[in-house]
């Protein structure tokens, strides 16, 4: 059942001024593009795959109108990163039926990521651990589906986040799920360093919250 798009707000206290918007919708052929231009490769993609692109992109001129009064789409980047119009940055996220976008004014933060989830089974978890978690977290979180779900989608948000910054590769083996606490507030952990900015140690803040059977996280880095 399609929706229009609605601003969430997940979190409290949070350190910035951003939106974030939502969007319920379906991944049958004819989903509405709203005037939305698709790049060569997403009119060419699968009708399910278009579905997800525009319901991403609805959210982030949402998100967009919301902060700035103009709701102009992000475009796409060759790498696949969202390409934010002068004087903004921001991510996108969709699983299943939903899609979602978080948006702020450059300058604001140096870099924004978002994620959203399906709560894994028990087998999922157990299925994803040894190419999502590092060894320490495999111990730790072992037959605890919710800590593997936080970890790969904070991992996933703050990808997100860094890419822009450092364009290059990543993989979830890069940091760690150090710490959550239950008002939503989770740490990670820099197993390596990623460069001078990013040494091994430096943690990094993220936010969850549960929508339903999904789990939403962001990760804003400051400064
Ligand atoms: C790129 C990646 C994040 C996409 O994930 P996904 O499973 O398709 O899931 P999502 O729906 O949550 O996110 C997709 C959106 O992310 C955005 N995205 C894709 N590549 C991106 C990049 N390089 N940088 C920032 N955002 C990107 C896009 O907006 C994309 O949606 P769109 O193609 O419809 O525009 C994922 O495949 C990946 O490579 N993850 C690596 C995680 C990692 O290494 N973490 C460790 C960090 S230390």
């Amino acid at each position: 059942m399609e929706s229009g798009p609605e601003l969430l707000h997940p979190w409290q206290g949070e350190p910035i001024d951003y939106r974030c918007v939502a969007l319920r919708f379906s991944r049958e052929p004819g989903s509405p593009g709203l005037g939305i231009a698709l790049p060569d490769r997403i009119a060419r993609a699968a009708p399910r795959r278009r579905a997800e692109w525009l319901a991403g992109r609805r959210c982030a001129s949402e998100a967009l109108r919301l902060l700035t009064g103009q709701g102009a789409c992000p475009g796409m980047a060759p790498d696949r990163s969202p390409l934010w119009p002068d004087g903004t940055l921001g991510s996108i996220s969709h699983s299943g039926d939903m899609a979602v976008a978080i948006a702020a004014r450059a300058g604001t933060c140096l870099a924004m990521g978002i994620d959203i989830e399906r709560v894994m089974s028990g087998q999922a978890a157990s299925e994803i651990a040894s190419e999502a978690l590092t060894p320490w977290e495999r111990h730790r979180f072992e037959g605890d589906a919710f800590s593997v779900t936080l970890a790969f989608s904070a991992k996933e948000s703050l990808f997100k986040a860094l890419y822009p910054l450092l364009r290059r590769p990543m993989s979830f083996q890069l940091s760690e799920l150090i710490a959550r606490d239950d008002q939503g507030t989770a740490r990670l952990r820099l197993v390596e360093e990623l460069s001078p900015e990013f040494p091994a140690g430096r943690e990094v803040e993220a936010r969850f919250a549960r929508l339903g059977d999904l789990l939403l996280t962001r990760v804003l880095v400051l400064a």
